[in-house]
């Protein structure tokens, strides 16, 4: 039997069962339909610009295409594995509906620069909703930072207490990493943002096709400038996998700090009954699923990252085959994202802070201790190895005996020295004091806090315009 593919004349043979299958990408490409509708438009108004389609014939064209998208949306296209792929499957019905006319489109163009170029016109379309849905968790963490200034957290390093920090400055700290991971995606969209075709399989076309009128036709802001490269590389979508990963690391970092806290052991916050989950044997357990399978996600996400890495590293020269399979990685990162941002969003929205179980950590773990140690120093004129000596003996007495900074007897203290029965010690281990101390920009203070909102407010805005910027980028 003669092959029936569109790229069949010189095949003898139809491809066998196991070609057909493992050489579609139907099952998977056909997310990018209204992509490859949209660039084969441009397409066919080039081709008419330069002659070789007739005004009429484009109208045709620009009609049945319509038609293809339409179907394709109403869920009345009948995806076959025949046709391969997408292009394949759009150009084949589309010649179905207008007839041999049909057969013209495909004129100085190759599936090369084609798929490349719907997964760049792809990316630009799903990052600016990611960026939409990443503006509002943005926002949701400066209204909680300024819900929770005047809340005092306990400051970890190597997960044991060290420092309190107002409940704003965590919540902050969150902010920033999340407005790189927001500079990220804009820079992803920017690389994404790029002509390809006309670079036809490699080497450039046989035809004098006109890419200032494509960039125009496609709303796109560069043109690639070496044909091979532009076919060659999936740089656009590891920036993207990147950013996905990037913003991923951040969100299961936070997520593995709800989990934490929310348990019995620390107690610190609360989620919501409706982002919890209940066990089927166990009729007390409420977990923190979301949180975990924020952080699940993260490995799989970072997995795909990985996968497009290892799959680009060996290929040769231009065009493999292997690239079919970047769409894989990519649309699951795209899905991944989108949960996780609304995830994250809702579980900070939502949180409650349990005051009463972080003051009790924080004296419980001496988290003042250093400002004890500084007060001496500062106060009492002591060397700083002294003072720290003096407050570790300190520590040591309040763990032998229950103890904390404030319920020690005074002369408990006096035994270990003199200084500290100073009646400015209670001010000197205060958790609020200890926040107002750390007044430099960046740091705890009340005021520093205020000021860093008020940064974050700016930089919000300024990553809004960026976003609108981006988003009149789109078609
Ligand atoms: N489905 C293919 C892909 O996603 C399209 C390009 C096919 N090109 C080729 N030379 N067979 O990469």
């Amino acid at each position: 039997m003669k092959s029936k593919k569109l790229w069949g004349g010189r095949f003898e043979e139809a491809p066998s069962s196991i070609m057909v299958r493992m050489g579609e990408s139907i099952s998977y490409d056909k997310t990018l339909f209204a992509q490859d509708v949209r660039g084969s438009i441009a397409h066919a108004r080039m081709l008419q610009k330069i002659g070789i389609l007739s005004k009429v014939e484009l109208k045709k064209m620009e009609l049945g295409l319509l038609q293809v998208l339409k179907e394709i949306k109403a869920n009345q296209f009948e995806f076959k594995i025949e046709n391969e792929d997408i292009h394949m499957s759009i150009e084949s019905r589309l010649t179905e509906i207008i007839g041999d006319l049909g057969k013209k489109l495909h004129t100085g163009r190759s599936r090369n620069d084609q798929v490349s170029q719907d997964v760049r016109l792809y990316l630009k379309d799903e990052i600016i909703l990611i960026l939409e849905s990443f503006l509002s968790l943005l926002a949701v963490w400066i209204r909680k930072a300024e819900s929770s200034i005047d809340i005092i957290f306990p400051g970890y390093t190597h997960l044991q207490i060290a420092q309190p920090i107002r409940a704003s400055h965590y919540f902050l700290s969150h902010f920033w990493a999340n407005v790189r991971d927001f500079e990220e995606f804009l820079a992803s969209f920017d690389r994404a943002d790029e002509l390809v075709l006309g670079s036809g399989a490699l080497a450039g076309v046989n035809y004098p096709t006109d890419r200032v009128f494509l960039q125009k036709e496609l709303r796109l802001s560069a043109i690639n400038e070496n044909s091979i490269d532009g076919v060659s590389q999936r740089d656009h979508i590891l920036k993207f996998l990147f950013s996905v990963s990037q913003f991923s690391l951040h969100a299961s970092r936070f997520a593995e700090e709800v989990i934490l806290f929310s348990s019995l052991e620390f107690s610190y916050f609360r989620l919501p009954d409706s982002l919890t989950t209940g066990s089927s044997i166990m009729p007390q357990k409420k977990n923190p699923d979301i949180a975990e399978l924020i952080r699940g996600k993260a490995g799989r996400v970072i997995g795909g990252l990985n996968h497009l890495m290892v799959m680009i590293k060996g290929t040769p020269f231009a065009y493999n085959r292997d690239f079919q399979e970047d769409k894989i990685p990519l649309f699951d990162a795209v899905n991944q994202v989108k949960l996780v941002l609304e995830g994250v969003r809702e579980m900070v929205r939502e949180l409650k802070i349990l005051e009463k179980n972080t003051e009790k950590s924080l004296k419980q773990g001496f988290a003042t201790a250093t400002d004890l140690a500084d007060w001496l120093v500062k106060r009492k004129g002591l060397p700083f190895r002294s003072s720290h000596e003096i407050v570790g003996e300190l520590v040591k007495r309040c763990t032998e005996k229950h103890w904390t900074l404030d319920t020690i007897p005074k002369e408990e203290r006096k035994k270990i020295h003199e200084a500290l029965v100073d009646p400015e010690y209670e001010e000197a281990i205060s958790l609020e004091t200890s926040c107002e101390k750390k007044d430099v920009r960046g740091g705890t203070a009340r005021r520093r806090q205020i000021e860093q909102i008020s940064k974050a407010k700016q930089k919000l805005n300024d990553l809004t315009k960026q976003y609108i910027q981006r988003k009149g980028k789109l078609k």
